[in-house]
């Protein structure tokens, strides 16, 4: 199968499952401990329900958001996935290209295989960058002085990796950044040719062992690019404060990502954030953590009026994407979608998933009778009782005739 028999993400998955070598692509799908948060991403949709209206005249409708003084082709963007590079050649690039091309914005990983720089200057469009920050705020100011001078128009602090999240598939296979293929790996990276040369080798000749390119710490007096442990040292220590600290040092937009309560929620916004993103991580860190989309009408609505809000985790679907607009999100993230892309077609493959969200998202909102996204709302969406999560029932957002409330 090749991009142009994708119809949609899961044949841009089934196509990564079959080029990639076990070792990357168990880190790209996979989620922590049990995957009972991964599946719940997933599930979390099906029972939302929508409520279409007819003879509507849709002829003029249109998917564009505008956020923070820019207008997007469409509601949702691309979120930050470190070591894309494992996935195609120079991904951070073509990821970024791919957003550029579709008109939505892109979120460089603090764990890109390409220099944040080098991504600033050719792949183009809007771009945020994802920071992982510890308590040594040295290397923090650092990272963060370069994206600014780079021109990031945002910054994006990741705050759901106090410690590493227990994938226990990757302890399996022996996954470790720097990327080497040890003697069980390399059978199976030989068995993936196209991956060996195009990706893996190809990354190999034009930078060296595919690694951290915008990492760089300080071991006894030695500047050095860390081992994926290494870079995970001295993240149990950060608090407020230091998203405090954090905001007098960047002065343009601040986002949180990885709030799931309300209450984090409103502290994020009494320490100054633009914005936060509502997320799990893709399933990737706390396992029995919530879905976003379940806990992002409480979210809405203590602090939709302070804050934008992002949203990711589980999208696979035009539907999904509509689904959390309409329950008080300003704008959906993709992580794996676009990260399935790229590796199936590199930036043609990540821009064909942007295309397929795209196309789906309009489609939902003419079968909805629906003409600009602000329009939607609780008013489209219903949960099927038979199919309702306890959770949102408990939680009484749920009306008399079956559509949702903001909560209490
Ligand atoms: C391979 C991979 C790498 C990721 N790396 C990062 C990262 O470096 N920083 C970050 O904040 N989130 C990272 N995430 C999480 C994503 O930003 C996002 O929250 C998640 O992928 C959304 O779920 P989805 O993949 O189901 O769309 C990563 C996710 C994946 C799949």
């Amino acid at each position: 199968m090749n991009l142009k028999h994708a119809h949609n993400i899961d044949d841009l998955r089934r196509i990564a499952q079959r080029r990639l070598p076990r070792i990357a692509y168990d880190f790209l799908a996979g989620g922590a401990e049990d995957n009972v948060t991964l599946r719940e991403n997933r599930a979390a949709f099906e029972r939302i329900r929508f409520v279409p209206r007819t003879l509507v005249d849709v002829s003029r409708r249109s998917r564009k958001v505008a956020l923070w003084g820019r207008t997007f082709d469409a509601p949702f963007g691309i979120a930050p996935t470190g070591a894309s590079g494992l996935y195609c050649f120079d991904a951070d690039v073509a990821l970024g290209r791919a957003a550029a091309a579709a008109g939505v914005p892109y979120v460089l990983s603090t764990a890109s295989f390409v220099p944040m720089e080098r991504v600033a200057q050719e792949a183009g469009g809007t771009q945020w960058f994802q920071l992982y920050m510890s308590k040594d705020l040295e290397t923090a100011e650092r990272l963060v002085t370069r994206a600014l001078k780079a021109g990031f128009d945002a910054l994006v602090l990741t705050t759901d990796i106090p410690v590493a999240g227990n994938r226990e598939q990757n302890r399996r296979n022996r996954f470790e950044i720097p990327l080497r293929l040890g003697p069980g790996n390399m059978v199976d990276g030989l068995l993936h040719p196209r991956w060996l040369a195009g990706v893996f080798l190809r990354t190999l000749a034009s930078s060296g062992v595919p690694r951290f390119q915008n990492l760089d710490i300080n071991t006894g007096g030695r500047i050095t690019s860390p081992t994926l442990t290494e870079f995970r040292q001295r993240r149990t220590e950060l608090n407020w404060t230091d998203f405090a600290w954090l905001r007098k040092l960047w002065p343009k937009k601040l986002l949180v990502k990885g709030i799931l309560t309300a209450e984090d929620a409103q502290l994020a916004a009494q320490h100054g954030a633009d914005g936060i993103f509502v997320s799990n991580h893709g399933g990737r860190q706390l396992d029995g953590a919530p879905s976003p989309i379940e806990v992002l009408p409480g979210i809405a609505s203590a602090v939709g009026s302070r804050l934008k809000i992002m949203v990711d985790s589980g999208f696979r679907r035009g539907s999904d994407i509509v689904k959390a607009l309409a329950l008080g999100a300003d704008m959906v993230f993709v992580g794996r979608a676009t990260l399935f892309g790229a590796t199936a077609g590199g930036e043609a493959g990540a821009l064909h998933a942007l295309n397929l969200l795209k196309g789906e998202v309009d489609r939902v909102m003419a079968l909805l009778g629906v003409n600009g996204v602000g329009e939607l709302g609780p008013q489209h969406l219903r949960f099927d009782p038979d199919l309702r999560g306890a959770s949102l029932a408990e939680r009484g957002i749920r009306d008399e005739d079956g559509g949702i409330r903001e909560t209490a």
